[in-house]
This record gives C-alpha cells, structure tokens and sequence, in this order.
C-alpha cells in the first residue's frame, strides 16, 4: 500500500491498481524479462525493475510512450500487446492491466469521457475508426447489437434508434443527449451513458479481440514458469482470460449437448481460484479499483 501512498503524494495521474496482488502473483526476480503490456504511467514497470528484473513495456498511446521514465533495464515499444509474440522471443512474466489510463480518461480531449464535451474519438491509438465514425455510419441493428453485447445495455435498441434519429453525432455531449433521451439522470446510479460509452470504446480498440489474441502469444513466449497477471476491469474482459486459462489448464468442461472432446494438454495451472480483488485499504484509498478483478497462471511445460 505504501507504493499507492507515494503514488499520491508525487501527485501521479494515474494510480495503479492491485499492485501488491500484482507484485505477488508476477514474481519478478533479478535477471528475469518481464513484458509489462500496457505501460501506461509506468506504475507497474518501476516496481518491477526494482526488483532487478528487466521490462519490456508496450502501450498503443504514443503520449504514453513519450512520457515514459527511462530506465537502463526497461525497453518501451509503441505497439499493441497483441503483436507482443513479434518483438521478444521468450520471456518470465506477462502482466496486463486492462482499459484505459486516467490520464486518458481525464484528458477531455480524447471524448473517453462523457464528462467533457470533446470530439467522439476513444482512439487509445494504433487503430482507424473513430467512436463517431461508428455511430454516425452503422445501421440501427449493428449499433444495437454493439451497445447490448459490448455494454451489456438492456435500452441498446432504443439508444439506436434515437442515435441514428440524432445524426450527426460528431461530440460526447450530443451522443449524451441523444441516449439520456432514453434513460434518465438518476441521483445514485450510474450515469445512463456510462454502458454505451464503454461499448464504443471496446469496439474503436478491438480491446476483446486484442485481449484473445494476447493470451496466445502469451502462451507461445511465456518460458515454463513463467507467469502470466491479468487486471481486468470488466465481466467481457474477465471472462476471456477465466475462459482461457480453464481450458488451457487441461479443463474442458464441454457440453452435455455435445459430443465427448479430449482436453489439451495443459499449457497454464492456474494461481488464482477466484480472482482477486482489491483490498479495502486499496479501495479507500482509489475508487477506480473497485471493479478490478486479477486472474494469474504460469506456463507449465507440455
Ligand atoms: C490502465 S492503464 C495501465 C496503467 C499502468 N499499469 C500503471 O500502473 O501506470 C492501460 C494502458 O494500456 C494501454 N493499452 C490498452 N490496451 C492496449 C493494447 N491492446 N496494447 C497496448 N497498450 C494498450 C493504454 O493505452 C493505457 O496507457
């Protein structure tokens, strides 16, 4: 907790979340090559090196790249962790921990947040199309189908349709517009824009799609014994790696309506039961950890 402490009174825009969790289930030693996949405010990087271990850093934000501390055992690459597997050959540890920055968040321009009135972008970076690109070019059914799956919103086919009747929808504040003509403000619950929001972002990212793809180029790099640590901020993200590590840990539950499938050899043994969660002092201390969930494995060998 004390490395959250300083984080605070250095006045970082960015406070790290489950560090201690993070530390513990990653293990890094001296000598040891970490990949810290999505950099960010080099939070989890500068535990890691002082632990003597080396870091190779990944972030897709260019302004996180350029703002980086340097270090003479960390190497940063301005890439998607997805292509991780291009870069390094093996590696001792992997950790990821997913969405965005605060400082991404905070930074009204970038139309994250619907808190801010900023053109309709989300683009973290490395990507083409643009949250406005989406609502002002997909039809009502796409959008629909994008809102329920990506936001697990319940009014996503009435956000569409007032959506398509809105357009164009070039800034947050009009996409706010058009759904709290749906859903109300109401004191005490989550801002109505709040699932739609996060839909567009997972979908201008491709942040599922990167998270799948992440995992297997973990599993092709990561030595035996290697840890892999991912924090994930929501039940589509946390599904993926509980999924993932299931079946690679020689579990296939199957289907009862299915014909009999033989597991795979185990690649991963889960460390992480349930996943962990923050601890109250943490949560006290940084309202954003409170839906972070860590799930943890090391590679085993076949
Ligand atoms: C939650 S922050 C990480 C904070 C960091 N752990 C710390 O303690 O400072 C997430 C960062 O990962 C980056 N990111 C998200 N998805 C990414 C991806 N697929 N590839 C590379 N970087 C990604 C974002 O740009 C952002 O800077």
């Amino acid at each position: 907790m004390s490395i959250l402490i300083d984080q605070i009174e250095a006045g970082s825009k960015h406070l790290s979340v489950m560090l201690p969790e993070v530390l513990a289930t990653l293990a890094p030693k001296r000598g040891e090559t970490i990949i810290d996949g999505t950099f960010g405010a080099g939070g989890y990087s500068r535990v890691i090196l002082e632990t003597g271990a080396k870091v190779i850093g990944f972030d897709r934000d260019i302004t996180a790249i350029n703002n980086a501390f340097t270090h003479e055992n960390l190497t940063l690459l301005h890439d998607r962790f997805s292509n991780m597997a291009d870069h390094v050959d093996k590696v001792d540890g992997i950790v990821l921990d997913l969405g965005v920055s605060s400082m991404q968040f905070d930074e009204g321009g970038r139309g994250f947040s619907f808190r801010y009135d900023a053109p309709l972008d989300m683009r973290m970076g490395l990507t083409e199309i643009s949250a406005a690109d989406i609502v002002n070019s997909f039809e009502e059914k796409e959008l629909a189908d994008l809102i329920y799956l990506y936001g697990e919103e319940r009014a996503s086919r009435p956000i569409a349709r007032e959506i398509v009747k809105s357009r164009p929808i070039n800034t947050t504040f009009e996409l706010v517009a058009a759904i709290t003509k749906v859903l109300y403000i109401k004191r005490d619950e989550i801002h109505p824009a709040t699932r739609t929001f996060q839909a567009l972002r997972i979908a201008v990212n491709e942040e599922l799609a990167e998270i799948e793809q992440a995992l297997k180029a973990a599993e092709a790099i990561l030595r035996p014994g290697g840890r892999l640590v991912v924090v994930s901020f929501h039940s589509l993200e946390d599904r993926i790696m509980k999924d993932f590590t299931s079946k690679r840990s020689g579990k296939n539950e199957g289907s009862r309506y299915a014909p009999a499938v033989t597991p795979l050899p185990a690649t991963f043994k889960s460390i992480t039961r349930k996943a962990l969660t923050a601890s109250p002092d943490e949560l006290k201390l940084n309202p954003r950890a409170r839906s972070a969930k860590l799930r943890a494995a090391i590679r085993v060998e076949v």
